[in-house]
């Protein structure tokens, strides 16, 4: 048996301290470790984007990522978008705007696009649509799925933009 290497990462809030293997995914921990299976696994090769969660702010595919690479670090999943009975503007939006068929690529889509409006980079369709570019919706109902992210720029309005991760203390550029 491999040797587990102890880990500790931020997850939706709440900080694990835990061991792994050092092949273990982040993909991989966040459902079969902390059993968080919001974060779809739909490919074996890094392109469908199912997989996609934050990583200190910033999207990553978490099959790209080993659970070790995680560590000390703040992940967010789609589980930690609102809480439960409550919408992220990103999902009211997407509910809104009927942006999911299926909904085996949404949790992606969904934490691609929290980055988008807290970027504040949904006024420009073109530009959702490239930012798309990492993830395969199967269903092939992107022209929902832009609408929503523009919509959701909208009811998030408001909000302040989150830094970039060059900008952000401890970070380097
Ligand atoms: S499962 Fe990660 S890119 Fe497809
Ligand atoms: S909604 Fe079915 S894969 Fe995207």
């Amino acid at each position: 048996m491999e040797a587990r290497l102890s880990i500790q990462i931020t997850v939706n809030g709440k900080t694990v301290s835990d061991h792994v293997e050092p092949r273990t995914l982040l993909a991989h921990y966040l459902r079969d470790g902390l059993g968080l299976t919001g974060t779809h696994i739909g490919c074996d090769t890094s392109q469908c984007g199912a997989c996609t969660v934050l990583l200190d702010g910033e999207p990553v595919k978490s099959c790209t990522v080993l659970a070790v690479q995680a560590d000390g670090t703040q992940v967010m999943t789609v589980e930690g978008l609102a809480a439960p009975g409550t919408a992220h503007p990103v999902q009211q939006a997407f509910q809104e705007m009927h942006g999911l068929q299926c909904g085996f690529c949404t949790p992606g889509v969904l934490m691609l696009s929290t980055w988008l409006v807290q970027q504040h980079q949904t006024s420009d369709l073109r530009h959702i649509r490239e930012s798309l570019d990492g993830i395969i919706c199967r269903c092939t109902g992107y022209e929902n799925i832009v609408k929503a992210i523009a919509r959701a720029g909208e009811l998030a309005v408001d909000e302040p933009a989150a830094p970039a991760a060059s900008q952000r203390e401890g970070v380097p550029s």
